[in-house]
């Protein structure tokens, strides 16, 4: 029977990741599940322990569900550990977007300022918590959600020397759920071929026989107005320009190929304080008070409002896989070693792999043409950077990595907005 632990147990979407324990029951044989937050974060934790509990018993389980701020006794003996936490709360979130925006340039929780500041935060806490596992479940995967999950996935493995991690988000899902929609099949009859970065890939879509129905899936896409992401404004792409790359791009597309755009709709956010980490504040107090309802024992509807919704869909699938060495074919990230032959060996990429009972085996993709070489290149170079000024402190490298960021403007407003950001966020940045 097994341990599953889950960091930033606390987090508003829990009750989706027990709903995907429970849909997997008979395949998951689970003796506990702990669920670890931090004194910030206890009352969340309390309010979604207790309906994860009730969800439990619903389902007519004997599972334990411990609730815990201490990860040391938590992670005893665990066999999975996943994370999903938030260094600094919603309101650090609210300052990378606010701040850069401004200056008229983009905050995001992943992309551009915000995202570079997200890994800055993040990077010393899950470092610790591999050396944690290290001493206390050494043999355990690490299922890594917490963004940007690709750059922590590489920081545990180049820095924190811990082998067994993959890194998961919700794109690929939510894109093969509405792409295969468009075109009036589900996403198990089509076979996806996805390459690149956490929320900076393309993928190609092809039927069971080999035809490839990528233009097709395209030419629907652009009659769509609206984004596949719930999280991201909708800016409609430039059709020539996504047809000349013969690659379907992800949501997270339109911030590098519509910048222009995209920044003058957040700006809007700016001035009338919608934010999207400012409306998740109150979709995630709405979700807290349906939470404390004594009688709801399931899930509710509105936290498919969130944008990482059906991401349990991926980390229940992604355990499920690895214990049952059931070669399920899942987008992740994880080292490339040689899947991607533009980007480095040892570097995490995300793409399409078989998960197997010693983890995700990446699938070949080869190269790509020049349009995309030339960003992924750029992008990944920028991750290094910023997961070096992460690990080091070093003021240089976070000004490199801004200068390095596609979205960020070099010059002197790079350095007015680095020097904004390091001091309202200097309580989670301990390193500089
Ligand atoms: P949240 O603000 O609800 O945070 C989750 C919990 O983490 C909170 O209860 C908080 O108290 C706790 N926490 C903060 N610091 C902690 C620490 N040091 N140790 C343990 N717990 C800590 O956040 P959320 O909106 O649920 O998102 C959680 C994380 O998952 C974020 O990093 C977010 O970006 C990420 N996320 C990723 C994806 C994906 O596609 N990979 C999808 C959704 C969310
Ligand atoms: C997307 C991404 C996540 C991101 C999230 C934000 O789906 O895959 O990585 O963090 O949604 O959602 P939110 O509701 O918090 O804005
Ligand atoms: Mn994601």
């Amino acid at each position: 029977k097994i341990k599953i632990v889950t960091i930033g147990g606390g987090s508003s979407y829990t009750p989706e990741l027990i709903e995907g324990f429970i849909v997997r029951k008979d395949q998951l044989p689970i003796k506990e599940i702990w669920l670890v937050d931090i004194e910030a974060g206890k009352e969340k934790l309390e309010i979604v322990g207790n309906l994860a509990r009730r969800m439990v018993k619903k389902a007519g389980l004997d599972w334990e569900i411990h609730l815990s701020l201490d990860r040391k006794e938590a992670l005893k003996d665990a066999d999975f550990v996943s994370t999903q936490f938030r260094v600094g709360l919603l309101d650090a979130r609210i300052k990378d977007e606010r701040i850069p925006l401004k200056y008229g340039v983009l905050g995001q929780e992943t992309n551009g300022a915000g995202g570079v500041f997200k890994a800055l935060r993040t990077i010393p806490v899950i470092l610790d918590i591999v050396n944690d596992m290290k001493k206390l479940c050494p043999n355990a995967w690490l299922v890594n959600f917490t963004n940007p999950s690709g750059m922590i996935t590489e920081a545990v493995l180049n820095y924190g020397n811990f082998e067994k991690v993959v890194g998961l988000c919700n794109v690929p899902i939510n894109h093969n759920f509405r792409e295969s929609k468009l075109i009036g099949k589900s996403p198990d009859e089509l076979i996806f071929q996805y390459a690149g970065l956490n929320h900076h890939h393309w993928h190609k879509i092809y039927d069971k026989s080999g035809d490839d129905l990528t233009a097709l899936v395209m030419e629907k896409l652009f009659e769509q107005k609206e984004s596949t992401m719930e999280n991201i404004e909708f800016v409609p792409f430039c059709e020539e320009q996504i047809r000349d790359l013969g690659m379907l791009p992800c949501s997270y597309h339109q911030y590098y190929y519509l910048t222009d755009d995209m920044v003058k709709k957040e700006v809007v956010n700016y001035e009338n304080h919608t934010t999207r980490a400012e409306l998740v504040k109150k979709l995630e107090a709405e979700l807290f008070e349906l939470y404390k309802d004594p009688n709801l024992k399931d899930k509710p509807e509105q936290l498919t409002k969130r944008g990482g919704t059906h991401y349990s869909d991926a980390a229940c699938e992604l355990i499920c896989s690895i214990l049952n060495n059931k070669k399920t074919e899942m987008v992740v990230s994880t080292r490339n070693h040689g899947a991607l032959t533009d980007l480095p060996y040892e570097c995490v990429v995300e793409v399409s792999s078989i998960i197997t009972g010693i983890g995700p085996r990446p699938l070949t993709f080869g190269k790509f043409k020049p349009a995309m070489r030339g960003m992924v290149q750029l992008m990944k170079a920028m991750e290094e950077v910023t997961i070096e000024a992460a690990v080091t402190g070093s003021y240089a490298k976070a000004l490199q990595a801004f200068i390095l960021n596609p979205l960020i403007p070099s010059g002197e407003i790079a350095k007015t907005i680095l020097n904004e950001m390091l001091l309202a966020h200097k309580d989670y940045l301990p390193q500089f």
